[in-house]
């Protein structure tokens, strides 16, 4: 099924009140939520087999570079953040080794690879970045290009406004109390503007 989009003003100062909307798959309806903790979200979860199963197709086409698509998935918010060229230089200026989860947490490669930049976002020139936006501590909802935390140059990236921790612009862990990065699910391009989840 192919899922609308909306986009929030990304590239602005701050977040709005869109980067809390998101729409959900067809059938289930749309829902909007605010910055509340994701509280329920072990207890909503489908069972494994039900997991395997899950796949939606996700229409990216009207994601404009600097904006971000959310979409629920199995009970998630799935962030498809499409980079602007900043946001992907200070991806990639950042070393592994300067990171609090040097893991990838990418299932559409293996659990050990390292938290590249490359290897968190979906294309070779890293415009795509398609992630969970679960922030790890406890659950709530990042929001993106928010909070004090500007990777140094101004590059925004998420902010978790529960505990504060700070997600960069390739959805790494900088700073706060979330010990991984934001993890990405299992996604890949049907085509040039369809993304399958699942
Ligand atoms: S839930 Fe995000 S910092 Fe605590």
């Amino acid at each position: 099924m192919t899922v609308s989009h909306a986009d929030d003003p990304a590239g602005d100062h701050g977040a709005t009140r869109r980067d809390f909307l998101y729409y959900a798959t067809a059938g289930a309806g749309a829902v909007a939520t605010g910055a509340a903790a994701w509280t329920l979200i072990n207890q909503m979860n489908p069972s494994a087999d039900v997991q395997a199963l899950s796949s939606i197709m996700v229409d990216v086409s009207g994601v404009e570079p600097g904006t971000q698509l959310t979409v629920k998935w199995l009970g998630k918010p799935v962030f498809f953040r499409r980079r602007t060229p900043e946001e992907i230089e200070a991806g990639r200026a950042v070393e592994v080794s300067e990171l609090m989860d040097p893991l990838a947490r990418n299932p559409n490669l293996d659990d050990t690879d390292p938290a590249t930049d490359e290897n968190r976002t979906m294309d070779e020139a890293g415009e795509w970045l398609v992630q969970i936006g679960v922030c790890t501590h406890l659950g709530c909802v990042p929001i993106v290009n928010a909070g004090d935390y500007a990777l140094e140059g101004g590059v925004g990236g998420w902010f978790c406004p529960c505990h504060g921790s700070h997600y960069d612009t390739s959805g790494r862990i900088r700073r706060g109390p979330a010990p991984e990065n934001l993890h990405i699910p299992v996604a890949t391009f049907v085509d040039e503007t369809t993304i399958q989840l699942g």
